[in-house]
């Protein structure tokens, strides 16, 4: 179920195979480091939920760039895509995202700002 949630919410910016377009919007295959940091799980479903705003450093590229929110898909969506997502372009074998989790993420209406602060120290 999440690979079509990807091709139809996602790929447009982070590309088929979530290689991303340097410079413009980040590949997501460097995930699974980012899942399996303190505070990881929590602030991959707030991007989801709540977009994404300010300065991003990826592999060594930096993003001032605006990530829209999400906060129409169901809490099973989120975590299907994300699940799609660290799989399949992080080859990740984190523990998998649950529909209880996302939930516990809808109740806080962070701005995408805020979402950007809460990203735990990755590269
Ligand atoms: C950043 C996932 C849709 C543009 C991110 C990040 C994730 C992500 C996890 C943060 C990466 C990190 O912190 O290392 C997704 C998923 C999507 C989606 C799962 C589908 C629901 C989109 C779309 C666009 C987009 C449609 C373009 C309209 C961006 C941009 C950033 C970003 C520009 C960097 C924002 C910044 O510079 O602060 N995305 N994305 N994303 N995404 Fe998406």
């Amino acid at each position: 179920p999440g690979a079509k949630l990807y091709s139809a919410n996602c790929q447009s910016c982070h590309q088929a195979t979530g290689q991303g377009v340097p410079g413009a919007f980040p590949s997501l295959t460097h995930l699974d480091k980012v899942v399996q940091a303190k505070g990881g799980r929590e602030y991959l479903i707030r991007v989801v939920l709540y977009g994404l705003q300010g300065s991003l450093t990826v592999e060594g590229k930096t993003y001032n760039g605006v990530m829209p929110p999400f906060r129409q898909l169901k809490d099973q969506e989120v975590a299907d895509l994300l699940n799609h997502v660290l799989t399949t372009f992080a080859k990740s074998k984190a523990k998998p995202i649950s529909a209880e989790e996302v939930k516990a993420q809808r109740a806080r209406a962070l701005s995408p700002q805020e979402v950007l602060k809460s990203r735990p120290p990755v590269k």
